[in-house]
């Protein structure tokens, strides 16, 4: 019989299925910008989306669909995207980053989720996030 603890969440679609599949991730990151946008804590955040945030909500969960191990959504729609690049515009340091991975951390505990999906998921999520930030510094530095 298998546990939570034995689910190899990053084989197959193993992710997306703990996650609730299309659903379960849309109701995620409506949870996370939901948040974000009424919460002062992440002002800085939400304040550097571009006006129309429906179109932020309908990328972060196409992309988070494909990235989890389901439907490539996002490239479907959207194209091919590079995490890093995608946000190299943008002036993310530690405070921004730690305000987004606390705003998801928050959007992720109210899911129905797993306790041990919940932490892997954000374990998961911390990897691009670092990955972010870094690219912006290097940015920063280059000009
Ligand atoms: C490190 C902290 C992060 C901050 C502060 C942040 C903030 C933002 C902002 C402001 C945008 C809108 C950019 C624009 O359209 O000009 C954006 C787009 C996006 N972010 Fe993040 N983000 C972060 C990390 C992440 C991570 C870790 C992921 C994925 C796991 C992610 C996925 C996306 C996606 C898919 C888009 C849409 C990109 C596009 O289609 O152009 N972000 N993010």
């Amino acid at each position: 019989m298998s546990t939570d603890t034995e689910i190899p969440y990053g084989k197959g679609d193993a992710s997306f299925q703990a996650a609730g599949g299309v659903a379960g991730l849309r109701q995620l990151v409506d949870s996370f910008f939901d948040r974000m946008s009424s919460d002062a804590r992440f002002a800085v955040i939400y304040a550097m989306h571009p006006p129309d945030r429906e179109s932020s909500r309908d990328k972060l969960a196409r992309f988070l669909c494909g990235w989890l191990g389901g439907p490539k959504l996002y490239s479907e729609k959207y194209g091919s995207i590079g995490i890093p690049r995608a946000h190299a515009h943008l002036a993310i340091t530690d405070s921004e980053k730690n305000q987004w991975l606390t705003c998801m951390s928050e959007a992720v505990a109210e899911q129905p989720f797993t306790p041990e999906f919940k932490r892997y998921l954000m374990e998961q999520l911390a990897v691009p996030a670092e990955a972010v930030r870094k690219r912006c510094a290097a940015v920063r530095h280059t000009g």
